[in-house]
């Protein structure tokens, strides 16, 4: 199977793809997509971040209300804008409001929002945002609505296991979303779950992002031939400068 680079995305890793990191490998032209953040928009989200910090993780930090500001500079290191991804942590409706207001006043054109609902760790979940925002479908979709109503084209990021993927589809479908991007880790299976993504292929009119341990040629095709329409790599971007380009050398 040849890999297209329209098929290659860079998912996001808190503290480390900021513009300059994502911009290096979109450079390369061997990818289609690449993602910024996740960046903790509002009070809750950010408090959550400074805590997550202070127990080691990496995170990029940011002042509340400054959010859109940073987000907009971080955009200027890309040559494309409409095929950068800038990941967020929200989980308010009215942070969501003000944060795509004043980001779409601040940039000429617009990048694809992905709403994080795949963060786990607990000071983003306790506080509503992450992976709980799933258990919260009506802010989720209020949130999304948002974003939509101010022309953002649209990717949601979930934990594959967290959900039904039939049912989960379904809502996603209503929705309008662009990508469903679904990390399709399983507790205690090496690997991504084939299985489970190849369910969300089947149920989900929107394109679907494949993600987890792609690390060669062979897990990017197996992501591939579950019907996904790309796969994104995060891990093996870290270890790697020219990984991207090894997979679409054949094209
Ligand atoms: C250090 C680190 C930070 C991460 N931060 C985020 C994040 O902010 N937002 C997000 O959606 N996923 C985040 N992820 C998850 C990755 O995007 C990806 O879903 C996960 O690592 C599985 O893909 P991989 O096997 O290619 O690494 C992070 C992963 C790592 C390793």
């Amino acid at each position: 199977m040849k890999i297209s680079p329209s098929q290659v995305i860079l998912a996001g890793m808190a503290g480390i793809t900021n513009g300059e990191f994502a911009a290096r490998f979109y450079d390369t032209g061997c990818l289609g997509k690449v993602t910024i953040g996740g960046y903790s928009i509002g009070k809750e989200m950010i408090n959550a971040a400074v805590k997550s910090t202070q127990r080691g993780r990496t995170e990029f930090m940011m002042q509340l209300g400054e959010e859109a500001d940073y987000i907009a500079h971080e955009l200027e290191n890309l040559t494309s804008i409409s095929n950068t991804i800038v990941n967020v942590r929200i989980n308010d409706p009215e942070d969501t409001k003000s944060f795509a207001r004043e980001l779409s006043e601040r940039i000429s054109s617009s990048p694809i929002i992905e709403v994080n609902a795949h963060c786990r760790q607990q000071e983003f979940v306790e506080n509503g945002g992450g992976q709980s925002l799933i258990y919260r479908p009506e802010i989720l979709s209020h949130v999304l609505s948002i974003f939509k109503s101010k022309d953002f084209t649209i990717s949601l990021k979930i934990r594959g296991n967290t959900v039904d993927p039939r049912s989960f589809a379904q809502l996603v479908n209503n929705w309008g979303v662009d990508y469903l991007h679904v990390d399709s880790y399983q507790t205690g299976m090496a690997g991504t779950d084939l299985n489970l993504l190849t369910s969300f292929v089947r149920f989900s009119q929107t394109e679907v992002i494949g993600n987890n341990s792609v690390v060669d040629l062979e897990s990017a095709e197996a992501i591939l031939k579950t019907g996904a329409d790309y796969f994104s790599v995060a891990r093996a971007a870290t270890k790697n400068n020219s990984f991207f380009c090894s997979l679409v050398k054949d094209f």
